[in-house]
This record gives structure tokens, C-alpha cells and sequence, in this order.
């Protein structure tokens, strides 16, 4: 994958320094303009701080593999962690644990959360060009699919760590390639007629959303934040097949072959499965061996529904003043 097109003057010094051979220089007085106003809807920031996440990833043709460790270009990522963890928390506050049974409180936590009808939309009314937009945004994530969670594995241990294996055994395929959750999204991409290269609709990815795929590199990565990134996981996961069994069907309303809908029919009875095992057999096994972190777990999992709201709600937005603007 290529270096994005930069969105502002710290993605463009953050894009030429890490093009060129290290040392790593940027100036770090550029983050303030950056992480100034709405830190989650920050391009320049979201961006930048995507691209340094990737290189735990894939990485990028033009960016020496040495650059991922350098301590100029961990120090840089952390400036924009910080805002970008403050923002998060400020949307999503830590929920006090309760007495009650824990897996309990975070099932309310995640059936009382609000998003906007994104699927219900895409159910009855999207048309075609809306449903490409929406799976080109998505692609971004799903073209990675899991790959964040699994930074927890070695994070964690007995019954939860099994159970965690266990679902990412299916996110990863269940020994098959072909079957590989990436892959069926992959599968999907060219069948809708786009491409489905990795990370080849990252240039028209909002912020927001860019902000939403951040989030589950921060919880991935830092092993203190452990127990929110089960709770996203947690969250992901109890979220997705009935939204996923709308979103089939309104592809196969506006007329995109099977193989495009397959993806998300494989969602709808796969995580009503995975939704038992992140809640119970991971979230609340972890929560028996490290109660403490009982509050990060209920963090993770708003944090994760808030930050998909939020980007659900601006895609909606922005269908809304076009619809407006072509009837006016
Ligand atoms: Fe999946
Ligand atoms: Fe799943």
C-alpha cells in the first residue's frame, strides 16, 4: 500500500519524514492546530495517527520497516494518542461497575446504547450508490478484519484467552484460507465492481471513521488498555447480525450479486454465536481474574457503539444534504 494523500501539514511532514530514510523528524508543534476542535473528526489528526498504526500492520511501500520502532515516530504517535484517548473518554465516560453480575451490566451497557437506523437505511432505502459508499468506507476495517483484537491474545490468559482464540479462529477462517473474514470482505469488494486492495479507499475515509478503526488500534496496543479492547470486541461482535441481516438484505434490493450480500449473511449466524462467547467466556472470564479492570471493559464497549454512532450518523448526514441539495 501507498502513503495517503496527506490532509493537513502534520500528515504531510508526518508522510515525507517517514518516506525518507530515518532518523524520523517531525516538528511536534504541529499536533496543537491538529488535536484543536473536534479531535475525532480531525482529518489531518485521524489520518496521521492511522497511517502510524498501520505500520504495526502492513505497513507502506515507501516506509523503511524500521521506522515502526523508532522512538521519534512512537513519540509523535503518542501526542496524538492523547487527545484522541481524551476525546474518547470524554464521549464515552467509564461506567461505574455495579454489584449485579457483570456480564449482565455489560449486556444493558450495549442494548442501551443509541445509534442511528445506518442499517435500516441501507435495508429499505440506500440506493446502489450508497451501498458501494458504505462498503468502500468499511473497507478500511474489514480488509483487516480482526487483525486489531488479535494484539490481545498474549495479553491475556485461561478461560478468556481460549475463548478469544476461539472466535478468532472463525474471524481468521477456520483453517481455511478462502474463508478468512478479510477475504470474504475482499470477495465482496469485486463482486460489488471495486477494488479490493488493502487500504485502496483510504483517501475518501471521513475522519470519523478513520477515528473508529484508530480506537481499536489504541485498545489493541496498549497492554493496559486490555480490558476495553475485549469490551469493544464485546461490543462489536453482540452488535452485528441483526444490523448485518438488513444490510443483505438491502444489497440484494439495489441488485448486487450474492457474493456481495454472502459477507454479511456469514455475519448474521456467526456473531449471534460470537456474541455468547465475547460476552461470557471472554469479557466475563477476564473480569473473574482481573475485576479491576471491570470499568475498562463497560469503557471499551461504549466507547466502541459511541464512536460507531457517531460515524454512522455523519454517513447519514451527508446522504441527507445531497438528497436535499438535488431536490432544491
Ligand atoms: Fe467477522
Ligand atoms: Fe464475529
Amino acid at each position: 500500500m501507498r502513503l495517503p494523500a496527506p490532509r493537513g501539514p502534520l500528515s504531510r511532514a508526518t508522510f515525507t519524514a517517514l518516506a525518507s530514510p530515518p532518523p524520523f523528524t517531525v516538528d511536534l508543534a504541529l499536533v496543537r492546530p491538529a488535536a484543536a476542535g473536534d479531535v475525532l473528526r480531525s482529518d489531518d489528526l485521524q489520518l496521521t495517527l492511522w497511517a502510524l498504526y498501520e505500520l504495526h500492520y502492513r505497513g507502506f511501500d515507501e516506509v523503511a520497516d524500521e521506522h515502526e520502532w523508532d522512538p521519534d515516530v512512537l513519540r509523535l504517535r503518542r501526542e496524538l494518542e492523547h487527545p484522541f484517548e481524551a476525546a474518547v473518554r470524554r464521549l464515552a465516560p467509564s461506567a461505574v461497575v455495579t454489584d449485579q453480575d457483570f456480564v449482565g451490566q455489560l449486556r444493558l451497557t450495549i442494548d442501551t446504547a443509541d445509534g442511528p437506523p445506518l442499517a435500516a437505511f441501507l435495508h429499505r432505502e440506500a440506493d446502489r450508490e450508497q451501498v458501494l459508499t458504505f462498503l468502500r468506507q468499511r473497507s478500511l476495517y474489514h480488509l483487516k478484519e480482526s487483525d486489531p483484537h488479535a494484539f490481545v491474545v498474549p495479553r491475556v490468559d485461561g478461560r478468556a484467552k481460549v475463548a478469544l482464540a476461539e472466535l478468532q479462529y472463525d474471524e481468521f477462517g477456520a483453517g481455511r484460507p478462502e474463508a478468512l473474514h478479510s477475504r470474504l470482505y475482499a470477495d465482496a469488494l469485486a463482486g460489488a465492481g471495486l477494488d479490493p486492495t488493502y487500504g485502496r479507499y483510504v483517501d475518501e475515509t471521513p475522519a470519523i471513521t478513520l477515528a473508529v478503526n484508530n480506537l481499536m488500534s489504541l485498545f489493541g496496543l496498549h497492554r493496559r488498555l486490555r480490558g476495553a479492547a475485549l469490551g469493544h470486541l464485546a461490543a462489536f461482535e453482540t452488535t452485528s447480525s441483526l444490523p448485518c441481516r438488513k444490510i443483505a438484505a438491502g444489497i440484494e434490493r439495489v441488485g448486487l450479486p450474492p457474493v456481495v450480500a454472502a459477507y454479511f449473511e456469514e455475519h448474521v449466524e456467526a456473531d449471534a454465536v460470537h456474541e455468547q462467547v465475547a460476552l461470557r467466556d471472554i469479557c466475563g472470564a477476564f473480569v473473574e481474574t482481573e475485576p479491576d479492570l471491570a470499568g475498562d471493559v463497560l469503557l471499551g464497549a461504549s466507547a466502541c457503539l459511541a464512536l460507531d454512532a457517531a460515524a454512522a450518523g455523519d454517513l447519514l448526514a451527508v446522504w441527507a444534504d445531497q438528497e436535499q441539495e438535488a431536490a432544491s
